[in-house]
Parts: C-alpha cells; structure tokens; sequence
C-alpha cells in the first residue's frame, strides 16, 4: 500500500506501512509538517526522503518521486 501526502503544493508518495511494524501510517499516524509520525509506536519519518526522525523506527521509509501534470499526481514506482 501507498500513502500520498499533500503538505501546501507539494505532494509526497511513500509507502503506508510503517518500516517498524505492520502499522498503516494513514491510519492513525499523524501527518505534521513533513513529519509522518506511526499511530503504533509513536515512531516517525520525514515524507520528503524516507528519513527516520524519531525512534523506534531505524529504517527509512522507501519514498516514490512524484509528477504532478493537472489535478493528478503520478508516482514512479520504478521496477520493483
Ligand atoms: Fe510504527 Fe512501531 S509500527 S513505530
């Protein structure tokens, strides 16, 4: 599953699950700023390149480049 955020203009498309656990993130995280913090384990990443920001999250979150063209935003899901 993918999350899109929308912060002002830009648009963000990253994975939803959470690299800690099996969490969504659009359901019960809680967007602030480009701060995507997990609902589960209050642990965070930055929506703009996967960064963690808080633990207990050690992995980074697995970001897609975006193209918006009109009202649609297109992801680049690459290969695999
Ligand atoms: Fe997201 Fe643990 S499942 S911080």
């Amino acid at each position: 599953p993918l999350a899109a955020w929308r912060v002002g203009d830009a648009v963000f498309v990253t994975d939803d699950t959470c690299t800690h656990g099996q969490a969504s993130l659009t359901e019960g995280g809680v967007l602030d700023g480009f701060q995507i913090e997990c609902g589960l384990h209050l642990g965070a990443f930055d929506i703009r390149n996967g960064k963690v920001t808080s633990a207990p999250c050690t992995q980074p979150l697995r970001v897609y480049p975006v193209r918006l063209e009109a009202d649609q935003v297109f992801a680049d899901l690459g290969d695999d």
